[in-house]
């Protein structure tokens, strides 16, 4: 079998994550005999840098047509001020829109050996484990009218969603929610906006389709707020493309890192496969992004993107055992624990798969 991806590095640390997870990507394939082709194209930044254009024509056909996309990251301060059609940003939304990947789904779990690392005390960030359902090719992001007159001192951004577009998402979450602790939390701001009004309606009529899962519905914040004081009582969050993006940076640091949070976004083509955090400008070329966010993305890319869940699950396996070995990145690194490289944690991942993959092929 050859899987045919098709990878976007983009800005900033985007190129130096990728790599690693691609590294991971193949020590996990080879033993399952998966060939692995990658065809790169640029975007965000580097795409207008090279073309004048953050999505050219070239990188969305290549796109289209492969069995999965992967990107590190988009953002490069040089464009700040530009208009939108300038903006790396605008290359991944198109990006977005275009393979319709209406569902973004980022978990969030607590890291065995991590759980101190972060803002909470230990034994309230150690049940954390939760995944965020976020919609990704409507609200506020994509909402027409939108328009910014700097000079008259007047900017427009409209929220606007339909029916059809909150059930896909929301059937989706429940689904997941049957696989996990059965618990829907849909996010919203219901008290102020009229398309929250129709969102949790929508939700309901979905939730009477899945009677072994609970509804509950939260504004948006409060929930910011439950997030830090509780959050190992969330289960699977469901929410708006705005809520969406910020609730899971809070968890990303509720974890510890914002490095280590993986997502796939999905539709009905090809997937998008990009760890959470950004292009992290000042962070570039100095070999020191975590990575973990990137590999985990990689196996969510061969579970959710090609259905192969043995090799992605190799990877996750990987990623603790490195872990446990006590390797860390700069965002991790304590008192005297000298950190490794982005590139050397990734190339000890891929040891890890490829000692167990000859492991196997001796007892073959
Ligand atoms: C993310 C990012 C993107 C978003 C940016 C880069 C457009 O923050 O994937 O969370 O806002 O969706
Ligand atoms: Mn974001």
């Amino acid at each position: 079998m050859t899987l045919r991806l098709v990878v976007l590095p983009g800005d900033g640390i985007g190129p130096e994550v990728t790599r690693a997870a691609m590294e991971v990507l193949r020590a996990a394939c080879a033993p399952e005999g998966i060939d692995v082709e990658t065809t790169e194209h640029p975007i965000g930044g580097a795409a207008l840098r090279a073309t004048g254009s953050p999505l050219p024509d070239a990188t969305l056909a290549a796109c289209l047509s492969a069995d999965a996309v992967f990107l590190g990251a988009v953002g490069d301060p040089a464009f700040d001020g530009e208009p939108r059609e300038r903006k790396p940003e605008t290359g991944l939304l198109g990006l977005r829109k275009a393979l319709g990947v209406f569902a973004n789904v980022r978990p969030a779990k607590a890291v065995k050996g991590l759980a101190n690392a972060g803002p909470l005390k230990p034994e309230i960030a150690a049940g954390l484990d939760l995944v965020v359902f976020r919609e990704l090719t409507g609200g506020l992001y994509f909402g027409e009218p939108r328009s910014l007159d700097l000079a008259a001192g007047r900017a427009v951004n409209t929220l606007p969603y339909t029916r059809e577009e909150v059930e896909r998402i929301a059937e989706l979450a429940f689904r997941a929610a049957e696989g996990r602790r059965g618990l829907v939390t849909s996010v919203d701001k219901a008290n102020v906006l009229e398309t929250s009004v129709l969102w949790r309606r929508v939700v309901e009529e979905v939730a009477k389709r899945h009677p072994a899962v609970r509804l509950e519905h939260q504004y948006v914040d409060s929930c910011a707020m439950a997030l830090v004081l509780t959050p190992s009582r969330f289960d699977v969050l469901l929410t708006e493309n705005l809520f969406g993006d910020i609730l899971s940076d809070l968890a990303g640091a509720l974890v510890g890192s914002l490095g280590l949070l993986a997502s796939a976004s999905l539709g009905k083509g090809p997937g998008l496969f990009e760890p959470v955090h950004g292009s992290a400008p000042t962070l570039a070329g100095k070999d020191v992004a975590n990575p973990i966010g990137a590999i985990l993305s990689a196996a969510m890319l061969l579970c959710d993107g090609c259905g192969l869940p043995r090799p992605a699950a190799a990877i996750e396996a990987a990623v603790e055992k490195v872990l446990d070995a006590g390797l860390r990145t700069v965002d991790f690194a304590t008192e005297g624990i000298t950190p490794v490289g982005c590139s050397a944690f990734a190339t000890a991942v891929a040891a890890v798969l490829e000692a167990e993959g000859n492991a196997v092929a001796e007892l073959a």
